[in-house]
């Protein structure tokens, strides 16, 4: 069997170089939206989805989550930054998986509507520093959320030349 949404699955790449132009608001809009329509244990919506452009805070975030990498430009310079948060797994247990199918809905949606995005890691630690909990005030969040996980987004300025096939027996049916 295939179609579009089976094809957009195999086609999504990580995109780790951006044009520097600001996507469209519609754009942005279709991504976010398509986060929350990610399933959620209980149907709770617990994830906490914030999309930021302002360019000084792109660049915060960036150096944030650089210094925890120990590498510069984590987020490839994309112009948008997606960071998912949830609750903290102590008072919900699904709060990480309920907000990873947020960053691979949004995902699955940036590539369809002409996107690249990837997922930006160790936003957990990044949010557990001073300075990561003083911006999630900034961002009106409430105290006690971890980050979850982050997505550089934009027009992609070069995609990954092969992809790794897919390892043998990823799958088994047993009847
Ligand atoms: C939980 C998770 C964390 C990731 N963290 C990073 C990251 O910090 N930086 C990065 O460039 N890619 C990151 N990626 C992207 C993976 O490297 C990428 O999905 C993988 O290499 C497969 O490539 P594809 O997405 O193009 O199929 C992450 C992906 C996942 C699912």
């Amino acid at each position: 069997m295939d179609n579009e949404i089976l094809k957009a699955l195999r086609e999504r790449r990580s995109i780790r170089r951006y044009r520097p132009e600001q996507i469209k608001d519609e754009e942005l809009q279709a991504v976010l939206e398509a986060g929350t329509w990610a399933p959620t244990a209980m149907g709770r919506q617990d994830p906490w989805i914030v999309a930021v452009q302002r360019p000084d805070l792109v660049a915060r975030i960036d150096a944030l989550n650089a210094a925890v990498w120990g590498r510069e430009a984590p987020f490839y310079g994309a112009p948008t930054i997606v960071l998912v948060f949830g609750s903290d797994p102590a008072a919900w247990a699904n709060s990480v998986p309920d907000g990873s199918l947020v960053l691979g809905n949004m995902m699955l949606a940036a590539h369809a509507v002409g996107l690249g995005s990837c997922w930006i890691n160790r936003e957990r630690e990044m949010f557990a520093t001073p300075e990561g909990k003083a911006l999630m005030a900034e961002l009106g969040l409430p105290e006690g959320l971890i980050g979850i996980g982050a997505l550089a987004l934009g027009y992609p300025a070069a995609f990954p030349p092969t992809v790794k096939p897919r390892k043998e027996n990823y799958y088994r049916i047993i009847r």
